[in-house]
C-alpha cells in the first residue's frame, strides 16, 4: 500500500468545502494533552472566538466532538425531556432530521411544514407555538441545505423571547456564510458544523447555549440520556475555571487546532465582509448559471449565499455531467435530495470557495456541456 496522496478537488458541494493552507498547517502541529495548561488556554481562545463568530456573549460557546449531527444531537438531546412538545420546521432534509433526533428524545414533535424549496412563513411557526403553550422548544434550519433556503429567524425569536419556549436554530451552512445574530435574534441554542463555511475539515460542532437555555437544562427533572453529549458535564471540561477543569473526553486536540486558524481568519477578515463575499460569489453564480440556461430552484429572496440549488437545462443528464465534473474537471458538485434528486444540482460558495475565481472555474468548465 502506497501513501496516501488524495486528489486535489475543488469543492463546490454541499460540504466539506477546501480548507486552507494555514488550517492544514495548524493540523500537522504537535499534539499535547487535553488537560495541558496550553491546551486550555487554546480551549478558552477558540470558545472565544466562537462568541465572536456566532455573535453572543453565551458563556456556554464550545465545539461538540462530532460532526453538525452531534450539534444538532446535543441540542435536542439536553434541551427535551421525554414528554416535552418541540415544535420544528421541516422543508427539507435537516428539518426532518431534527423531527427524528427529537421523537428520540421522548419528545412529541409538532411538524411546521413547507414546500421543499420554500421558506416556512414566520407567522406559520408563531401560530403553532400560540397552539401549542406549554411548548419547551421551536427548532429551525437557518440555511437548509438540501434545498439552498435561508430561513428567517428573526421574528419568530423576536416573539419567543419572552416566554417559556426554547428557540434552538441550526446553523450547520449559515455560521460564517450569512448573516447571523445569535444573542440579537433570540436564539437560545445554536449550532454549527466546521466543514461549510469555516473552511475546516469535518469533525467538530460549535454550539451555543444562552443563559435561559441552560437554566432549563438545569431544572430538568430526568438525566440527559446521552453521557457523551450532556453539557452539564461538558460544562465542567469546557468552560471550568482556571485549575478546575475536569477530564471529560479525550478532545480531538488537532480538530481544534484547526478551528482556532479557521475563526482566525475569519476574524481577521471580518465576519460582514464575509457574508458580503459570499452573497457577491452567489450572485455571480446566478448570473452565469441563468445565461447558461440553469433555473434556480429555491425561493426568491431567501436564497442561501453559501449553496445554491440549481435545475440543469433541458436535455442534460443531470447525474451524467455531475459525475464527469468530479472525474475529468476534479470539481464536485451536490446532487439533489429527497423529490429533488436527479434533477437539480446543489453548488456550494463556501468560505475560501466564495469568490469570483472559483464561479468562473464552474462556469467555463460547465461550457464545455452547452
Ligand atoms: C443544515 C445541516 N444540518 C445538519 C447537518 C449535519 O451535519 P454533519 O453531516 O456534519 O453531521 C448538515 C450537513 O450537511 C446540514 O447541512
Amino acid at each position: 500500500m502506497q501513501e496516501l496522496i488524495p486528489p486535489a478537488r475543488l469543492l463546490l458541494g454541499p460540504g466539506p468545502s477546501n480548507a486552507p493552507y494555514r488550517v492544514l498547517r495548524a493540523m500537522s502541529t504537535p499534539v499535547i494533552g487535553h488537560l495541558d495548561p496550553k491546551f486550555m488556554e487554546i480551549m478558552d481562545e477558540v470558545c472565544q472566538l466562537l462568541r465572536q463568530t456566532f455573535r453572543t456573549q453565551n458563556q456556554m460557546t464550545f465545539p461538540v466532538s462530532g460532526t453538525g449531527s452531534a450539534g444538532m444531537e446535543a441540542a435536542l438531546v439536553n434541551l427535551l425531556e421525554p414528554g416535552d412538545v418541540a415544535v420544528i420546521g421541516v422543508n427539507g432534509v435537516f428539518g426532518a432530521r431534527m423531527c427524528d433526533v427529537a421523537e428520540r428524545c421522548g419528545a412529541r414533535v409538532v411538524k411546521v411544514e413547507a414546500e421543499w424549496g420554500r421558506i416556512i412563513e414566520p407567522e406559520r411557526i408563531i401560530e403553532a407555538v400560540r397552539q401549542n403553550p406549554g411548548a419547551r422548544l421551536c427548532a429551525l434550519v437557518h440555511g437548509e441545505t438540501s434545498t439552498g433556503i435561508l430561513q428567517p429567524l428573526e421574528e419568530v425569536g423576536a416573539f419567543l423571547k419572552d416566554g417559556d419556549t426554547l428557540f434552538l436554530a441550526d446553523a450547520v451552512t449559515s455560521l460564517g456564510g450569512a448573516p447571523l445574530e445569535v444573542d440579537a435574534w433570540g436564539i437560545d441554542a445554536c449550532y454549527s458544523g466546521t466543514q461549510k463555511c469555516l473552511c475546516v475539515p469535518p469533525g467538530l460542532a460549535p454550539i451555543s447555549f444562552s443563559p435561559k437555555a441552560m437554566a432549563a437544562i438545569a431544572k430538568r427533572k430526568s438525566k440527559v440520556q446521552s453521557w457523551y453529549l450532556d453539557v452539564t458535564m461538558l460544562q465542567k471540561y469546557w468552560s471550568a475555571g482556571e485549575g478546575q477543569r475536569l477530564y471529560h473526553h479525550t478532545a480531538p486536540i488537532s480538530m481544534i487546532y484547526a478551528l482556532r486558524e479557521g475563526l482566525r481568519i475569519i476574524q481577521e477578515e471580518g465576519l460582514s465582509h464575509r457574508w458580503e463575499r459570499h452573497a457577491a460569489a452567489a450572485g455571480h453564480l446566478y448570473q452565469g448559471l441563468r445565461e447558461m440556461g440553469f433555473e434556480l430552484w429555491s425561493q426568491e429572496g431567501y436564497r442561501l449565499p453559501p449553496l445554491t440549488a440549481a435545475k440543469p437545462p433541458q436535455g442534460w443528464d443531470v447525474e451524467g455531467i455531475r459525475k464527469q465534473l468530479l472525474g475529468d474537471y476534479d470539481i464536485e458538485v451536490g446532487g439533489g435530495l429527497g423529490p429533488a434528486a436527479g434533477k437539480i444540482w446543489r453548488i456550494g460558495l463556501m468560505g475560501e470557495n466564495a469568490c469570483v475565481q472559483k464561479v468562473a472555474v464552474l462556469l467555463r468548465a460547465l461550457q464545455d456541456f452547452a
